[in-house]
């Protein structure tokens, strides 16, 4: 029953807001955070993701980052990420926003995309403050720009704020959406654990698309239980 609804309630809807996490990249072989495997069941946030741990050892943050490059260099895109390329090609107006740094939506095709959480294929330097593309293989750790700069990855730490302009664009998404799919996030992290929730209070139909319950399930509109890459291009065949 609720697969048929949220399929009606996409086939009508002029706008569609898209909040991903690490729960879509699963089953592209992508540890997520909080699950089983999850990356903070072996490493504390505060050793790795934080601006302070950076500044105490940014050879060993590196370090880190570098094994989660190498380890989704190897991954590619699955049946859950190319479904909402289809529903963006095919819906008047798609935002899609996601928490993952992992690059695996644009390399899919997604085009309307918000990364709010940053790339991890993009660094950024500390003295000139360039940010630029960085997919290479890294040979030194920390790496340094060109300028000798310290290098870090163009991402949002723990502590830090999100990047002011996509942040707006996130929110304006999810105000102007006539429903909202929430996909593979714990929607426990802020501020996108609060985006689901001004959907809601807007009278505007949430579909949760989560493995398990999350503290949003009970409060969603369908709550849909199961594997985004099985349910997503159900959705949306
Ligand atoms: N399909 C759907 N959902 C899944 C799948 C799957 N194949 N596999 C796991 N999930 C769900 C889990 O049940 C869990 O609720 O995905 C969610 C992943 O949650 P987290 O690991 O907490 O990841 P996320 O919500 O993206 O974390 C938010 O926290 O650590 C920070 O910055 C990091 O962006 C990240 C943020």
């Amino acid at each position: 029953m609720s697969l048929e609804a949220v399929r009606a309630i996409l086939a009508s809807a002029r706008s569609i807001a898209v909040l991903t996490g690490a729960g879509i990249s699963a089953e592209s072989g992508v540890p997520t955070f909080r699950g089983p495997g999850g990356l903070w069941r072996d490493y504390r946030p505060e050793d790795l993701a934080t601006p302070e741990a950076f500044a105490r050892d940014p050879r060993l943050v590196w370090e880190w980052y570098d094994w989660r490059r190498r380890k989704i260099a190897e991954a590619t895109p699955n049946l859950g990420h190319y479904a909402l390329v289809t529903l963006e090609k095919r819906a008047p107006d798609l935002t899609l926003i996601t928490q993952n740094v992992d690059g695996l939506h644009p390399l899919a095709g997604s085009r309307n995309l918000l990364e709010i959480h940053g790339s991890l294929w993009r660094t950024r330097c500390l003295s000139c403050h360039e940010v630029r593309d960085n997919r290479e293989l890294l040979t030194r750790l920390p790496p340094r720009c060109a300028c000798e700069g310290l290098l870090r990855p163009d991402v949002v730490w723990f502590g830090e704020p999100l990047p002011y302009e996509l942040l707006k664009r996130s929110i304006r998404a999810v105000e102007g959406c006539n429903v909202m799919l929430v996909i593979g996030t714990s929607s426990l992290v802020q501020p996108a654990a609060s985006m689901a929730g001004e959907a809601l209070s807007r009278g505007t139909p949430v579909v949760e698309i989560n493995l398990d319950p999350t503290p949003l399930s009970e409060r969603a509109t369908h709550f849909l239980q199961g594997k985004a890459g099985d349910i997503l291009p159900r959705l949306i065949a």
